[in-house]
């Protein structure tokens, strides 16, 4: 049964690394980990991502579900909806769009980021560390001239600043009701909840080179891709570009 408890760290390399590290340790499912000061923090595609000290939530959730090893992605998007959901109610009258895999957007810029880590033994999921990086209290100065152009905060899109911890918090209470869902019923209703926030449904896309329309997600995550003759790709790794 997941249930959240928050530990707070004044400063930490990764949170990822620390909860991934505490579910090793047998850590029950809802432990979660912020730190205000996320020094060496990770990106998907082993890249860094970048937060400035003190002004962005950084936190690991560890979840052990019951899900067969093929429906890991859908919890990484469990988290991605759930980090919409927020940023709407914050952000309010300006809507959170996903771009595939986990990335949040407002105004097509993005917000946050998601880090999904599974830990898999014997064909069997012991434990997932979801790790969120929100960009809350960061402005325009604070990040590298490189992404300026291409991310955005709570503080940015409302004038206003917020608490990290109570923005932490509410992102687990929601994220909790969700992973309720998922053990009480599976994991099935994810793909279509998470299409219905999906920047790019209908539209060109390409991923390596090979072009294609976005027409669904699969039942374990994928981007469904329809491509010129007719085939439709499953797309389940690597970065998606707009044509
Ligand atoms: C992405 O590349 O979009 C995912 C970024 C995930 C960053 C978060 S911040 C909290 C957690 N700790 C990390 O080191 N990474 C994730």
């Amino acid at each position: 049964m997941f249930k959240p408890d928050l530990i707070v760290l004044e400063e930490t390399e990764s949170t990822q690394d620390i909860a991934g590290k505490m579910a090793l340790d047998e850590a029950p499912s809802g432990t979660s980990v912020m730190a205000l000061r996320q020094i060496k923090g990770r990106g998907r595609s082993r890249s860094y991502w970048h937060s400035p000290p003190g002004k962005n939530l950084a936190l690991s959730v560890i979840v052990r579900p019951t899900i067969k090893v093929q429906e890991c992605p859908l919890l990484g998007m469990l988290a991605s909806i759930t980090t919409a959901d927020l940023v709407d109610d914050l952000c309010h009258p300006f809507k959170a769009y996903l771009k595939w895999p986990n990335d949040v957007l407002i105004q097509d810029r993005k917000i946050a980021g998601i880090l999904s880590e599974a830990r898999i033994l014997n064909g069997i999921v012991e434990f997932i560390v979801l790790g969120v990086g929100l960009n809350i209290n960061s402005r325009a100065e604070d990040f590298p001239d490189e992404l300026c152009e291409s991310l955005t905060s709570f503080v940015i899109i409302t004038g206003k600043t917020f608490d990290l911890k109570k923005v932490g918090i509410s992102f687990l209470e929601r994220l909790a009701d969700l992973v309720h869902k998922v053990e009480h019923e599976g994991a099935d209703f994810v793909p279509l909840l998470w299409e219905q926030r999906w920047r790019h449904k209908g539209q060109m896309l390409v991923r390596d080179g090979v072009m294609g329309t976005a027409i669904g997600i699969g039942p374990d995550g994928g981007l469904l891709m329809k491509i010129h003759d007719g085939e439709i790709l499953n797309i389940t790794s690597g970065t998606i570009s707009l044509l």
